[in-house]
């Protein structure tokens, strides 16, 4: 378990990584209209009332207002299983065009034209290519939380260990300096591998190979146990069960899936990580973060048995076998 000082050390660390996109949530959120329609209407509406109203996409807006109720921007109350929306103090006071002291106005302005320029705040770094600087950028959160969510389970017995869409191999160093015997292969997109290959020096990676080919199409290498890490929350439903049947249909009987995700929580309060997560993952791909119950229901479908799962910070190490 990461130390009291070390988990707040990271809090802070993330309160600045995603700090522009809660500056994005609320000018976004002013923008369509959400505080002025909530402060009009005399009663709490839901996602799908409120995005009919604004002509938005119902998926989008109710990712958009459970984030904005993490900021506090927001509130909800649960009605028949349902989220009803209405303003805080502070929206009420100053995010619609027409409250008492609105900031509608200079929000506009920074979201128009300071945020789209704060991208040129450093020259970018336009040498190496897109494929490689996601794969790296993704692993670097395995430095942070990969040891800690790879021992809430003991994996030990598991020495022959598959990584699917493992990227860099971040996570598979991490799961070789914890178990000392075992191996792990990483089965990721043939570009993706190359470039892992490349960079992959240390004299303890011989324990680490790669494997290039598709997930969806090609058979996976032979293991004991196969991890998923941030790789379902790239897909929707119906792509993540045809994915994770694939992976059962190659485990071994009393092997299994191990999945790393960010978990949002059963009543959608936060983590703020997550929802901001999820609509990262609208802008980027048909993905989206999961609750536990969600990530139950795909794992129970695939034909996974005796499901558990542990949370650290806000992932969850979910465990399913054969
Ligand atoms: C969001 S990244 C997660 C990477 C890594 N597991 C991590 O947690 O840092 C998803 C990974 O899935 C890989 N991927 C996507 N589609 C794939 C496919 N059809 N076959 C194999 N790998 C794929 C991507 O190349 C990428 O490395």
């Amino acid at each position: 378990m990461a130390s009291a000082e070390e988990n707040e050390i990271i809090k802070t660390l993330y309160q600045h990584q995603f700090g522009f996109f809660m500056s994005k949530i609320m000018f976004t959120a002013c923008e369509l209209g959400v505080f002025d329609l909530l402060l009009e209407s005399k009663e709490l509406l839901s996602s799908a009332v409120i995005a009919e109203r604004l002509g938005t996409s119902h998926i989008g807006m109710q990712r958009l207002l459970e984030a904005c109720v993490v900021l506090k921007l927001l509130r909800m109350e649960r009605k028949d299983n349902e989220g009803l929306f209405g303003n805080t103090d502070l929206a009420n006071l100053c995010l619609a065009k027409s409250s008492p002291r609105t900031q509608y106005n200079f929000m506009k302005f920074l979201s128009d034209i300071v945020y789209p320029g704060s991208q040129y705040l450093i020259d970018a770094i336009s040498t190496e290519e897109r494929l490689q600087r996601f794969s790296s950028a993704m692993g670097d959160a395995w430095s942070l939380h990969g040891q800690e969510l790879l021992s809430a389970f003991d994996l030990s017995c598991f020495q022959v260990v598959c990584d699917v869409g493992g990227g860099n191999g971040a996570l598979a160093k991490e799961y070789i300096s914890l178990y000392p015997k075992a191996t792990v292969t990483i089965f990721d997109l043939p570009k993706v591998v190359e470039g892992a290959k490349k960079k992959s020096v240390s004299s303890e990676e011989c324990r680490i190979s790669f494997h290039g080919g598709d997930f969806f199409k090609d058979p996976f290498p032979e293991a004991d146990l196969y991890i998923l890490a941030r790789t379902l929350h790239d897909w929707d439903d119906d792509t993540c069960e045809q994915l994770l049947t694939k992976i059962y249909k190659a485990c071994k009987p009393g092997g299994g899936v191990m999945v790393l995700e960010t978990v949002i929580n059963e009543d959608r309060t936060g983590p703020l990580v997550g929802h901001i997560r999820s609509i990262m993952m609208m802008l980027l791909c048909d993905g989206k973060e999961r609750t536990q119950s969600e990530f139950n229901a795909l794992l129970n479908a695939a034909g996974f048995k005796e499901i558990q799962s542990k949370k650290r910070n806000n992932y969850g190490a979910i465990w399913g076998r054969k």
